[in-house]
């Protein structure tokens, strides 16, 4: 018989690393992870790593005669920056690594007669207002608004999720015998910050890079305006959002992509909230306009309210408890900066 797991791809990535390290914490011993990469060195005798890339078919081929995959993390993905230097690696990642993951869990989900669970995050990045007195008009975006992205990253999040509810709901829609279908379910997250891990290649790094920055004692330029505004969150509340999705009754879900959020703030309200917590930090604003145009073209906020009423959503870390209790503290360890 075939080992029931969990699957998380991108284990070695700050989202993957730190779910990883949270069901391990739960007590959860049936995971099996892949990414390029090793996984950090501490966590890696507890769980089977795979090592190896997503878009080897071959790979995912021997994964599912070898496992009876019961939910699947797709975290692995380039992030909105990186992407548009590389946009066709980028392509081959987020859409073509995405559709072969579907493909299998489709299989998975047909041959043991159950829906494989598929939890995708998407991004704010899948958003494109044209312009900062529209993006003033409509502060608080909901799932059907502007769905209009600027980047390649936004528009491989986007058409994923597409072809996740296409899985989910219609596969062979035309066939007399309906199979099996998987079970789809994506958040769309705000800019995420951990205490632990610096993001690298996403545009919405500026926050995350602010305060580690500082942190570490070292000058930092922030790559856009004072008044540029997105939403965050904590990583904490990032896994608190995987993990609850997945948990929720199908019959609770109106949707199969929510947003998710947690605090707005400006890129000069961030510079603040590092500056009560690290007074002496040196930031400064350079801004890159290029990398500024896509931060523009992203919400303000997001409207959370299908997420709250379905599965009862809500994040746990307010912007000050996110400084307080968890990032400031842990970074503080980590840089073993004295208090
Ligand atoms: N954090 C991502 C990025 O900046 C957006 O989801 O690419």
């Amino acid at each position: 018989m075939r080992k029931k797991i969990t699957l998380i791809t991108g284990a070695s990535g700050e989202i993957g690393d730190a779910l990883i390290r949270q069901l391990l914490k739960d007590g959860k011993t049936d995971l099996v992870s892949l990414d390029i990469r090793p996984l950090a060195p501490e966590i890696t005798s507890r769980i089977t790593h795979i090592q190896g890339d997503i878009c080897d078919r071959s790979l995912l081929a021997r994964i599912i005669s070898e496992y009876e995959i019961d939910t699947i993390y797709h975290l692995a993905a380039l992030l909105s920056t990186r992407a548009e230097f590389t946009p066709e690696a980028a392509h081959q990642v987020n859409v073509e690594g995405t559709f072969g993951l579907l493909q299998i869990a489709s299989e998975q989900s047909e041959w043991r007669g159950k829906p494989v669970m598929f939890i995708f995050p998407s991004s704010i990045a899948i958003y494109g207002i044209p312009d900062l007195v529209t993006k003033a008009k409509f502060p608080h975006i909901r799932e059907w608004e502007w769905n209009y992205p600027r980047t390649m990253y936004g528009s491989n999040k986007l058409y994923c999720e597409m072809l996740g509810i296409y899985y989910s709901e219609y596969f062979r829609q035309l066939a007399s015998d309906r199979p099996v279908m998987l079970d789809f379910r994506a958040v769309r997250f705000p800019g995420l910050i951990s205490a632990f891990t610096v993001p690298s290649g996403g545009t919405s790094d500026y926050g995350p890079e602010m305060l580690h920055a500082a942190a570490k004692g070292e000058p930092y330029a922030c790559f856009v305006r004072e008044d540029s505004r997105i939403p965050f969150m904590a990583m904490p509340d990032a896994l608190k959002a995987l993990t609850c999705l997945a948990a929720a009754p199908r019959e609770a879900l109106t949707r199969r992509v929510y947003n998710v959020t947690s605090f707005s703030l400006s890129a000069g309200e961030f510079r603040e909230w590092v500056l009560k917590f690290f007074p002496q930090a040196n930031i400064t604003f350079a801004p890159d306009k290029k990398r500024n145009d896509i931060v523009d073209s992203w919400p303000a906020d997001l409207n959370d309210h299908d997420a709250r009423r379905d599965w009862g959503w809500s994040p746990d870390y307010d912007v000050n408890r996110s400084f307080d209790e968890y990032l400031v503290p842990n970074i503080k360890m980590r840089y073993q900066v004295k208090s």
